[in-house]
């Protein structure tokens, strides 16, 4: 099951009709039965998001900007050309699976929480290379510790020759494609004992881009946070939280900027972060065969506290900025 810690009973799913979103309900069936010919099958035509629902010491249960998802996966939806979905369907679905798996969301204090993901695909008999006419839009939850294993320790990485996404293509959405992209790379790195790659720019191959499915941001020794701005890139959410903490809750000077993969001495502290990465901290990066360790290796300073804030914010440990926090009522 992998970063699952186990399956849950209830998920959601809404169908469309003659291209407009209905109403959707619960099902405890956790398989989906749609025609042969459905473009997911075939042309990919599949979005997804991934958020999580965080229980507070006080027993309530809240979800992390989820305004962000929902606008990520409308950009998505666009791109894929299926059609828009509205703040109620989108919130409905989440919410629903919440409350209806309410006893497998892990209790405060065990650093783990309920992973939510949310997705669309293109269903139907649809030969020809064309947008569906109907869509699926499913929701479906499980109850996560830590993605990469270890817990906070850093982690050594590797850059990659292959592009999780095309340069003019879809590496901005959460498009189902980049995933299947990124599986051969990840196995690359895994068979040489790495914890993932390093994407580098699909245009020049010379700027840091992704950590597989995390964005990236490095520490400069004048302790500036530094994140790659890139059209190719997913912009992480939490990433955007991160970048907001560092100047707001601890006074850095914060720049998104190209970040070159040759000048990756101005680094004294890397990692990588994102809903499931949460932030990990980068030991190494392995490039052209050579290793750039940052600092001692161990886990940095200001990457410490980030994570220490960011983690304080989702468990409601730390106040969190305005409107960052949505409890689902249970
Ligand atoms: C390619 C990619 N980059 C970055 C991220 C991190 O984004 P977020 O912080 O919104 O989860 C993800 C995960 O969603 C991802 O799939």
């Amino acid at each position: 099951m992998g970063y699952a810690l186990k399956e849950t009973k209830y998920r959601y799913r809404a169908w469309t009709k003659d291209g407009v979103w209905q109403e959707g309900e619960l099902t405890e069936d956790k398989y989906i039965k749609i025609h042969e010919g459905s473009n997911v099958f075939h042309y990919g035509q599949a979005i997804f998001e991934g958020l999580k629902a965080y229980k507070h010491k006080d027993g309530k249960v809240y979800l992390f900007r989820p305004d962000l998802n929902y606008k990520r996966i409308n950009n998505g939806l666009e791109r894929i050309v299926a059609p828009q979905m509205d703040a109620e369907i989108f919130y409905e679905g989440i919410e629903e699976v919440v409350r209806a798996n309410v006893d497998d969301i892990p209790e405060y204090g065990k650093q783990q929480s309920l992973y939510i993901r949310p997705f669309v695909i293109g269903q139907g008999m649809n030969l020809g290379v064309k947008p569906s006419k109907e869509y699926l839009y499913s929701v479906f939850c499980a109850p996560v510790g830590t993605y990469f294993k270890g817990g906070l320790s850093a982690l050594d990485f590797i850059t990659t020759k292959y592009d999780r996404a095309a340069s003019r293509g879809m590496g901005q959405v959460k498009f189902a494609g980049n995933y299947g992209a990124s599986l051969y790379p990840r196995k690359l790195a895994k068979d040489k004992g790495y914890a993932g790659v390093i994407y580098l720019d699909p245009q020049t191959h010379t700027k840091i881009d992704e950590v597989g499915a995390a964005n990236f941001f490095g520490i400069t020794h004048d302790n500036v946070l530094v994140t790659p701005k890139s059209p190719t890139i997913l912009s992480s959410i939490t990433k955007r939280s991160i970048l907001y903490l560092a100047e707001h809750r601890l006074g850095m000077k914060v720049e998104e900027r190209e970040c070159f993969i040759d000048n990756i001495d101005e680094f004294k502290e890397a990692g990588a972060c994102g809903t499931a990465a949460v932030i990990t901290p980068i030991k190494s990066i392995t490039h052209n065969g050579e290793k750039h360790q940052f600092g001692d290796g161990k886990v940095g300073p200001t990457v410490k506290k980030l994570y220490d804030l960011l983690v304080g914010i989702y468990y409601g440990d730390i106040e969190s900025p305005e409107g960052w926090l949505k409890e689902v009522k249970l």
